[in-house]
């Protein structure tokens, strides 16, 4: 095994792999490390789904935006958070499942990335090539109906693990002071911000480091794009405060989406309502004269439960 100092030094995402399995014994050594991360509380609020179907990896990758790799890496995970397996513990025994769906996701996002960093390190470290999937969020939606996902899951990313087929060169990082902090938050000066692209700029064929972080990361990016069904699929998985998981699933047969309380209202004005009542003593009222409908509750379980009393046809337009 290398050591972790100069493994850090020289390593790099690979993309091109052999078609070759892990040699025998690997994977478990994977796993194990996954499982020795640490979590929170102990509660492992992550999964590991690992796609060994060729069929799935290559429906899942056409969902991933440009990542082949999916399909000819060895192995090929998806890395989840998840707080399902938590509820069912806790509903064993006889209790229910508190109302934290925020901190749920903060969680469950860092369990599940401290176990993929795990597995990832193990496997540099045993000679084998990684390379982390983002695209899947391209997909998010079709990735969790291929994989049956249940509420309380929802997919981080993707992590590829291979015999590389390359040897990348270490790419470029931000100069140190501007990723390290002492006891409080520095702002950045101008000159450091251009220390930053110069830093950076090898990354690019272009050597305009700018260009890669407009194209992910401007008005109209890749991140854009990608928000709002982010936004409805951790609503629909249980991940948004306002609004139960189980009315949105019932909405949805009724095509209407949303991933906030907002996107709900906007939803019942574009689907024709008028006016939208919320009283203070738990109540919604949705009109679309002549007629109303009444939901109980809370305001966005009130409002979702309103919408869904009204006829399909009278609220899609
Ligand atoms: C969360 C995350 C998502 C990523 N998504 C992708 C991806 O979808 N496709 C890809 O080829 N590389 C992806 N990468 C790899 C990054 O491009 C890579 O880590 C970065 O360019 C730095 O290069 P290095 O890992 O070689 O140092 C991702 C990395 C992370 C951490």
């Amino acid at each position: 095994m290398s050591d972790l100092y100069e493994l850090y030094q020289r390593r790099a995402s690979v993309r091109k792999f052999k078609p070759e399995p892990l040699r025998e014994g690997d994977l478990d050594k994977l796993l194990l490390a996954a499982q020795r991360a640490p979590t929170d509380a102990t509660a492992q609020m992550y999964s590991l789904l690992r796609i060994s179907n060729p069929a799935l990896r290559k429906e899942i990758s056409s969902h991933s935006g440009q990542n082949p790799h999916i399909e000819t890496c060895a192995e090929f995970f998806l890395i989840l958070a998840d707080v399902y397996r938590l509820r069912r513990l806790l509903e064993r025994r006889g209790g229910t499942f508190g109302r934290w769906p925020r901190t749920a996701l903060h969680f469950a996002i860092t369990d599940a990335v401290l176990a993929g960093s795990a597995l990832a390190t193990m496997a540099e470290s045993l000679g084998y090539g990684i390379v982390w999937i983002g695209g899947v969020l391209n997909g998010i939606r079709e990735i969790v109906r291929l994989c049956k996902l249940p509420q309380g899951v929802i997919p981080v990313a993707g992590l590829c693990v291979g015999v590389p087929d390359e040897s990348p060169s270490p790419r470029p990082r931000l100069p140190r002071g501007l990723v390290v902090h002492e006891n409080q938050y520095h702002d950045y000066s101008p000159e450091e911000l251009e220390q930053a692209y110069t830093a950076m700029a090898p990354i690019t064929r272009s050597g305009d480091w700018y260009r890669v972080l407009e194209r992910y990361f401007a008005q109209g990016g890749t991140m854009e794009e990608r928000e709002p069904a982010y936004q409805v699929l951790t609503a629909r998985q249980g991940f948004e405060p306002d609004l139960p998981p189980e009315l949105l699933e019932k909405l949805e047969e009724k095509e209407i989406e949303a991933g906030s309380l907002g996107q709900l209202i906007e939803a019942a004005f574009t689907g024709g309502f008028r006016s939208l009542q919320f009283h203070s003593k738990g109540y919604v009222w949705v009109e679309k004269e002549p007629e109303a409908y009444r939901g109980d509750g809370p305001p966005g379980e009130a409002l979702a439960k309103a919408l869904l009393q009204s006829p399909k046809e009278r609220v899609i337009p």
